[in-house]
């Protein structure tokens, strides 16, 4: 099958959370498993590219977009992608979403579109690169509005016309939903019929998102548990009606680990290698993040990490609530993340109190948050709603269990220390409430003091696998069953 993967970030070009690791591997995977895959995504002004160029394609101008141009580049491990160049959407400092002080760009349902319209372009006869995809696969909102323009294509097309592509949408986060105000549908080449409830209509805007879930062939989120709690009110964000009705079409299939970059023995960015077989490297890890984060080494305390975006959908403010307590009981803290301002400056607080005790590193740090894995013993994840989560399954196969809620991917891949079914590999808590979270870090503290309780999670969690192959397997027989149909 021929499958274009579009998306608005991939690791290690630029990234901003799970969504950039997800677009590095899995595509991947499927290329493992005998697809014809590509990845689609803009050019990005600070990007650096290895690999050799092999195609240039021209893009018409059309309504309000410039002329843009497809970069087909080979990478070195001979994976394809397909760069969409179009400097004035995408040139610029900050993040694929907004400036570097955090705003969200004016212009993104123009810059979003685009890359929506060319996703769907290569699926129909149309396409500008001389490759035609039989499946678009889209991901979250910045890519929603390819399942539309393929739906769009398809009725022009008619019966009986020309091929075009079967679409999916991934949803990554739902709390993301990609709303701007109606009148962009004009500018966006988005039919009158299609901007009603029905359609991507959301309280009397658009939203890309919704237009996705709504006209993709299937829809896909990260873990099975998110895929049922998005279909209720709490987690729904008020797309769960439409989620309901479209729930025949609706799987959750686990994120996998790229082992290629997470695995404990074999990982450049830390102190010591370690596995299994040969668990001593830990601890040096664990003398190496200490020292380079200023932490005092006198005693061997618990050491606490936190990897992440600053925000109350990961239940930092549980953290932050509960820190004082931990500090008491002998903990220490290594924090890196950022996100809300209010709980960088209370980190940022924490540290001046605690100096020996807490470290807090605010930004974006690929090798710290290496080395935090590898280093700590208990890895903080109470996130209120988690579609799937990455952290905790690299946790896992750090052997620093993790400390997370019973929601999304959490529930799906960390087993409770108290489970009746045995081999434990991390703490659970019921509900992302303090006293749970306190509960559970009781719990983590207790744990680590018998080296054998402590031992036996460790290395529950470094059995897991959480490889890519067997989620490519789950996407592939989906693609499949759309081809089918
Ligand atoms: P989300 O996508 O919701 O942010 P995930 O757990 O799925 O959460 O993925 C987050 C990814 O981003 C992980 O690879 C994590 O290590 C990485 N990450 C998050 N914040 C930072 C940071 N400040 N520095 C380095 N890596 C980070
Ligand atoms: C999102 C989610 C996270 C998930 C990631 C990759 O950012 O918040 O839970 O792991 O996407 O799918």
């Amino acid at each position: 099958m021929k499958v274009l993967f579009a998306t608005s970030e991939c690791a290690p070009l630029v990234k901003t959370g799970g969504l950039g690791d997800v677009s590095a591997a899995l595509p991947r995977a499927l290329a493992a498993l005998g697809h014809d895959v590509a990845l689609l995504m803009p050019a990005y002004g600070n990007m650096v590219l290895a690999g050799q160029i092999v195609g240039l394609f021209a893009i018409a101008p059309q309504g309000p977009w410039p002329a843009a141009q497809l970069i087909k580049l080979r990478q070195d491990d001979g994976f394809i992608l397909y760069l969409l160049s179009c400097p004035q959407l995408y040139a610029r400092a900050g993040t694929p979403y907004g400036s570097p002080d955090g705003a969200d760009h004016s212009d993104n349902a123009m810059r979003f579109g685009l890359l929506s319209r060319v996703a769907a372009l290569i699926g129909t006869p149309h396409t500008p690169c001389a490759w035609q995809a039989d499946i678009v696969h889209a991901n979250d909102w910045p890519t929603g509005l390819a399942p539309l323009y393929l739906a769009q294509a398809r009725a022009n097309a008619g019966p009986g016309g020309a091929t075009v592509a079967c679409s999916l949408i991934t949803i990554h986060n739902l709390a993301f939903q990609g709303v701007f105000p109606m009148h962009t549908c004009e500018s966006l080449d988005i039919s009158p019929e299609v901007r009603g409830v029905d359609g991507l209509e959301f309280w009397g805007q658009m939203s890309m998102l919704k237009a996705g879930l709504n006209f993709a062939d299937a829809i896909t989120t990260v873990s099975p548990t998110y895929a049922r709690e998005i279909q209720g009110a709490d987690l729904g964000f008020g797309l769960d009606g439409v989620l309901r009705e479209r729930a025949h079409v609706l799987h959750g299939i686990l994120n996998g680990v790229d082992t290629t970059l997470w695995d404990p023995a074999n990982d450049p960015l830390i102190a010591a290698p370690y596995s299994l077989e040969s668990p001593s490297g830990k601890a040096l890890n664990k003398t190496a993040l200490r020292q380079r984060c200023g932490l005092d080494a006198s005693e061997n305390r618990m050491l606490f990490g936190l990897v992440g975006r600053l925000t109350h959908q990961k239940g930092v403010d549980l953290i932050l609530a509960g820190a004082e307590r931990m500090l008491e009981q002998g903990a220490q803290l290594v924090v890196l993340g950022s996100g809300d301002a209010v709980m960088q400056a209370r980190f940022a607080e924490l540290e001046a109190r605690h100096p020996a005790h807490v470290s807090v590193t605010l930004g974006f740090n690929e090798s710290l948050a290496h080395q935090i894995e590898a280093g700590a013993d208990c890895f903080l994840m109470p996130s209120r709603f988690e579609p799937c989560g990455l952290n905790q399954m690299y946790s896992q196969i750090y052997g620093t269990p993790p400390i997370v809620t019973r929601t999304g991917g959490l529930a799906d891949s960390v087993v409770d220390a108290g489970s009746d079914q045995g081999d434990g590999t991390g703490f659970v808590m019921q509900t992302p409430r303090q006293d749970m979270f306190d509960d559970a870090v009781q719990r983590a503290l207790a744990a680590w003091k018998s080296p054998v309780a402590w031992e036996s999670l460790q290395r529950a969690g470094m059995r897991k696998e959480f490889g890519w192959e067997a989620s490519a397997r789950a996407y592939s027989e989906l693609y499949a069953q759309l081809l089918q149909a």
